[in-house]
Order: C-alpha cells, then sequence, then structure tokens
C-alpha cells in the first residue's frame, strides 16, 4: 500500500494533460460484449478501473491486447456470461455487464455490487430497464439472473436518471427487436460517447444527451474503432488544483462545454478561465470569494466534483453551502479535511464551510477515488506536510496523478508502505 505526500504551499503553474475518461471507458470495454467483432478503444487511461474491467472480459473468454492507451477486444469466444462477486465487489461498473450480455446471449448472471463509501446504489432502474425489455430477471442469492429470447423495444421513462442504467438500456436495446424510446435519460457526455461507439456498431441512436433517446436495435452488431473522450472529472480537478494554490494552469484536452458548471463556479469565486482551443486555463490570485453549490446530474455541478470543490472553498474568504444532492453519503472527506484544519459543519445532505481556513498538513485516509483527490488539493493549498494513506482509491480513477502535478510545481511523492 503506498502513501502519497506532499509538501504545500506552492503555487502550481504550467500545462498538464488530461487523460482519457475512465467513465467513459467503462461502459465502451462492456460495449465489446455485444459483439463478435474485434473492437478498438484509443485513449484508456492507465488506472485500476480499467485493468479490473479488460481482466472481467478476460475472466469471460475475451481476448484483449493492449498497448499502452489503446487496447482491441475480442469477445467472439466468450465462457462465461457471469460477472462474480469478487470483481463486481471492487468495481461497481461491473454492472455495466448485464445488458450486453443479456442482449447477446439471452442470458446474464452479474453480482449485486452492494453498497460502497459513497451510499447504498441500488440497481432497481437497471433492473426495471430490463424487465422493461421482455427479461425475466431474478435476484438469486447475491446475484441478478436475467434471461430472455431475443429482446423487445420498449418506451422505458427511468425512474432516475441513473448513468449506469442509461447506458446498460442503451447497450441491450442496441440487439432488441424494434426501436426503444428511453425518457429521463442521463445526459452525460460519457452517455453520448458511447452512443457514438453504439452507432458505429450499427444500432441507430438518436437524442444521446438529452433527456429523450431512441435505439433502433439491430439483430447483429459490429466492432468499433473510438477514441475514448477526455476526462473531464479529471481535467475539473486539476482547474481546481491551480485555483487552489493561486496558480495559472492550462489543462490541455479540458472540454469547456462539458465543464460548464464549474468553470460558472470557478468563475463567481473570482478564478479568471479561459476557453481557449483544445484547452482551458485558470488563473486565481489572492482570497476567493465562497460560492454555495448544490450538485445534480449533468449539466448541473458535478457530484465527482463536489469534495474537490470543497476543499477549494475551505481557502474562501467566507463561508459557503455545499449541498450533496446525488448521493445519500459523500461527505467522507469532510473529518479528513478537519484534521487539517478545515471548519466544516455537517447537516444532512448539506455541508456549511467556514472558509478562510489555513489549512495544515496531517496525516489523512483516502475513503474514495474523489475524497481521496480532494485530500490532495488540500495538501497542496495547506502549510506543512500531507500524508495521504489508503491511495489505492486514487489509482483507481488517476493516472500519474503525482508526475502530472508534480510536472507544473507540486511537491508531490508516493511513497511505498512496507508491511
Ligand atoms: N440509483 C438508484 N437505483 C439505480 C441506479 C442508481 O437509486 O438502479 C441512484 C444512485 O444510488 C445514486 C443516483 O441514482 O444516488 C445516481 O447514480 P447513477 O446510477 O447515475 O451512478 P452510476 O452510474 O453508478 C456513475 C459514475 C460515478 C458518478 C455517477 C453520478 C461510472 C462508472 N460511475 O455512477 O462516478 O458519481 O455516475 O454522476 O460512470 C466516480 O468516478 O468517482 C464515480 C463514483
Amino acid at each position: 500500500m503506498d502513501k502519497i505526500i506532499v509538501e504545500g504551499g506552492r503555487r502550481l503553474s504550467g500545462e498538464v494533460e488530461v487523460s482519457g475518461a475512465k467513465n467513459a471507458a467503462l461502459p465502451l470495454i462492456f460495449a465489446s460484449l455485444l459483439t463478435d467483432r474485434p473492437c478498438r478503444l484509443r485513449g484508456l487511461p492507465e488506472v485500476a478501473d480499467i485493468r479490473t474491467a479488460l481482466g472481467l472480459l478476460e475472466h469471460m473468454g475475451a481476448r484483449v491486447e493492449r498497448w499502452g492507451s489503446e487496447a482491441t477486444i475480442d469477445c467472439s469466444r466468450l465462457a462465461e456470461t457471469e460477472a462474480p462477486y469478487d470483481l463486481v465487489r471492487t468495481m461497481r461498473a461491473s454492472f455495466l455487464t448485464l445488458g450486453p450480455l443479456l442482449a447477446r446471449f439471452g442470458k446474464a448472471r452479474v453480482s449485486r455490487p452492494g453498497g460502497c463509501a459513497i451510499g447504498s446504489r441500488p440497481v432497481d432502474v437497471h433492473v426495471a430497464a430490463m424487465a422493461a425489455l421482455g427479461a425475466r430477471v431474478e435476484d438469486e442469492a447475491g446475484y441478478i439472473e436475467a434471461r430472455s429470447g431475443r429482446l423487445r423495444a420498449s418506451h422505458v421513462i427511468l425512474e432516475k436518471p441513473s448513468v449506469g442504467a442509461t447506458e446498460n438500456l442503451m447497450m441491450a436495446a442496441s440487439l432488441a427487436e424494434g426501436t426503444t424510446r428511453v425518457e429521463n435519460a442521463a445526459r452525460e457526455p460519457e452517455i453520448t460517447d458511447l452512443a457514438k461507439a453504439l452507432a458505429a456498431m450499427g444500432a441507430g441512436i438518436s437524442g444521446a444527451g438529452s433527456s429523450v433517446i431512441e435505439v433502433e436495435g439491430v439483430e447483429r452488431l459490429g466492432g468499433f474503432d473510438h477514441d475514448v473522450i477526455p476526462d473531464r472529472i479529471e481535467a475539473g480537478t486539476f482547474l481546481i488544483a491551480g485555483a487552489i494554490t493561486r496558480g495559472e494552469l492550462s489543462v490541455r484536452g479540458a472540454r469547456a462545454g462539458d465543464l460548464g458548471a464549474l468553470l460558472e463556479a470557478l468563475r463567481a469565486s473570482g478564478c479568471s478561465v479561459d476557453e481557449l482551443e483544445g484547452a482551458v486555463r485558470i488563473s486565481a490570485d489572492g482570497p476567493l470569494r465562497p460560492v454555495d453549490i448544490r450538485t445534480a446530474p449533468y449539466p448541473g455541478f458535478a457530484t465527482d466534483l463536489q469534495a474537490q470543490f470543497m476543499a477549494l472553498m475551505c481557502t474562501a474568504s467566507g463561508r459557503s453551502v455545499i449541498t450533496e444532492a446525488v448521493f445519500e453519503n459523500r461527505f467522507m472527506h469532510v473529518s479528513e479535511l478537519a484534521r487539517m484544519g478545515a471548519d466544516i459543519r455537517l447537516s444532512g445532505h448539506q455541508a456549511e464551510v467556514g472558509g478562510a481556513a489555513e489549512l495544515a498538513g496531517a496525516p489523512v485516509m483516502a475513503t474514495d477515488l474523489r475524497a481521496s483527490v480532494c485530500l490532495v488539493l488540500a495538501g497542496l493549498a495547506a502549510a506543512g506536510r500531507t500524508e495521504i494513506s489508503r491511495v489505492y482509491h486514487l489509482d483507481r480513477g488517476y493516472e500519474r496523478i503525482e508526475e502530472k502535478l508534480g510536472s507544473v510545481g507540486a511537491r508531490i511523492e508516493r511513497r511505498p508502505v512496507q508491511g
């Protein structure tokens, strides 16, 4: 188990590059289950969740060849239609195998993901969507077991605009008979990226990016050759790193159009944000104003940037209120920030952040991916040394973060911990 050590108090400046989006790449990897043709992905981030996803496909009998950020996946000879507990437990996105397996093979057995550090995270919306396409779905000893003949298109109104349920449904509907209409669909850029790949495979898809998506299924799908979109959450994290150190950073690959709510909040706090060709540049100087945010499905403020923005607000000049409205329990970073001197009061879904904190380095512990990176950001702004343990959470979704932040002036290193 490694530790990350940050010596804070240095202004970041220069240019940093964003990797491909983990949350776009994961559904794309599982979309390869829909076809017996090879599927090629470019721009895969080198992070643990991608290795887990490719490992799950190999476990099922897929042939995976990977060179750096590219991979070819061949699911022509799959031996398994089960995603076992051990793999789904380590990565919830493995549940995205349900739709493609069911649609192509007429059966799937996928472990229930269970709870995680950010909430109970049920799968009822996914299950209802599969049932709407004609599958018989049973909850059997911790597994969701689904069976069907060829799936039949349907008019599905999702109870919540769940990102994963929208993805599972789009993938399954691509092999269903007829045209499926999905209402209250998630609108995240990752959904649009998946739609692009499914269209390349031969499905007829319209409306991705809006709350109504139509999917015209076909009998067989072909492969794809696809460039994963840049990671908007990594980009947003770097922009906040620039702001929290009162530095000046160009984040190459950041797409301003995917980051609207964050850029608005950063500008409201007094940062200067420039949208450039292929990059977003941030600069910040002196005290920042407090800004209230409320997380919401896209295009609202991303829950995946809430913890990072809270770290920034600890350094603003007054009180702000941060409301988490997507997940029930995504405030695990609060007690760790408090160890660094932050003044935060929690009440249900809201955190009142005192602001004007003189953050000081401390030993802290990562609890989930975004909570860990929020501690890195707080460490960059803090006086002295912050030691973050359990960095395997960070490694699930940030590629070479210590190298990237180090290249723009952060004093940050990774140390293996013995024993
Ligand atoms: N929900 C249900 N029932 C369901 C599905 C979801 O009640 O069947 C609830 C969840 O419990 C949650 C809300 O709906 O309260 C939204 O969950 P959603 O299904 O949209 O999230 P997800 O697909 O499981 C993806 C990202 C998350 C990100 C959320 C929200 C991937 C692999 N994961 O999760 O990313 O927070 O959307 O934007 O795409 C991360 O990268 O750190 C991360 C957690």
